[in-house]
């Protein structure tokens, strides 16, 4: 992992009233309630986690920065609100070559007060702000609109569009890929 990502990892962000702070263990008990929805994975194949011990492992192995194989750098962070209360996570996740992919969860009773264009979108601001980070996209479920709409506001570009990309949940899934030109 380049230093500039390891730095960037454990950097809080600011977005306006939003904070970013790089996902620690501790943050399973405050998170869990919102993570453990089960509507925010309709368009994922991952499931909700099973209890807050569950959730505080994967944190724990999340916090470790990069992948036990040492081929990618995990960013995580949490999204506080100013009243201290947490509204979701923001992960991107860097291979060795630079390319970072992202991925973001909004708490259902957050959703729709542009809390995820603006976490996500200081998340994209950070890592096209650091040199090691080559390329910054997203794979998306085609019928996941809430996610489409908020890359596109970002100004990601849709490049491929891969059918059958998946199956999950007892359905095919077919996925739009998206990039953020980057203008440096
Ligand atoms: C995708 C998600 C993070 C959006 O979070 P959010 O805080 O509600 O998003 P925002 O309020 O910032 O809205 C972002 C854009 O999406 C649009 N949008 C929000 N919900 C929408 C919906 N259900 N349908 C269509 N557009 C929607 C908004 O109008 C906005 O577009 P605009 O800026 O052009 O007006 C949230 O719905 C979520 O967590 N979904 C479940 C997890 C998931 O699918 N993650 C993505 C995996 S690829």
């Amino acid at each position: 992992m380049s230093p500039g990502i390891a730095t960037l990892a454990e950097t809080p962000i600011a977005a306006g009233e939003l904070r970013l702070e790089p996902l620690r263990p501790d943050h399973a008990g405050p998170l869990f309630d919102g993570l453990a929805d089960p509507a925010l994975y309709h368009f994922i194949p991952q499931e909700p986690p099973a209890d807050v011990v569950a959730l505080r492992a994967r944190f724990e192995r999340l916090a470790a920065r990069r992948s036990p194989a040492g081929d990618q750098a995990w960013l995580n962070w949490a999204v506080r609100l100013p009243d201290d209360s947490h509204a979701g996570l923001v992960e991107a996740t860097v291979g060795t070559g630079g390319a970072a992919d992202i991925a973001y969860f909004i708490f259902r009773r957050c959703q729709g007060r542009g809390i995820g264009r603006r976490a996500v979108g200081a998340v994209v601001e950070a890592l096209a702000a650091e040199p090691a980070v080559t390329a910054i996209g997203a794979s998306i479920d085609t019928r996941n609109a809430a996610s489409i709409a908020l890359v596109e506001a970002l100004g990601f570009e849709r490049t491929g569009l891969i059918r059958g990309a998946d199956h999950f949940k007892g359905a095919a899934s077919d996925e739009v890929r998206y990039q953020l030109p980057l203008r440096r």
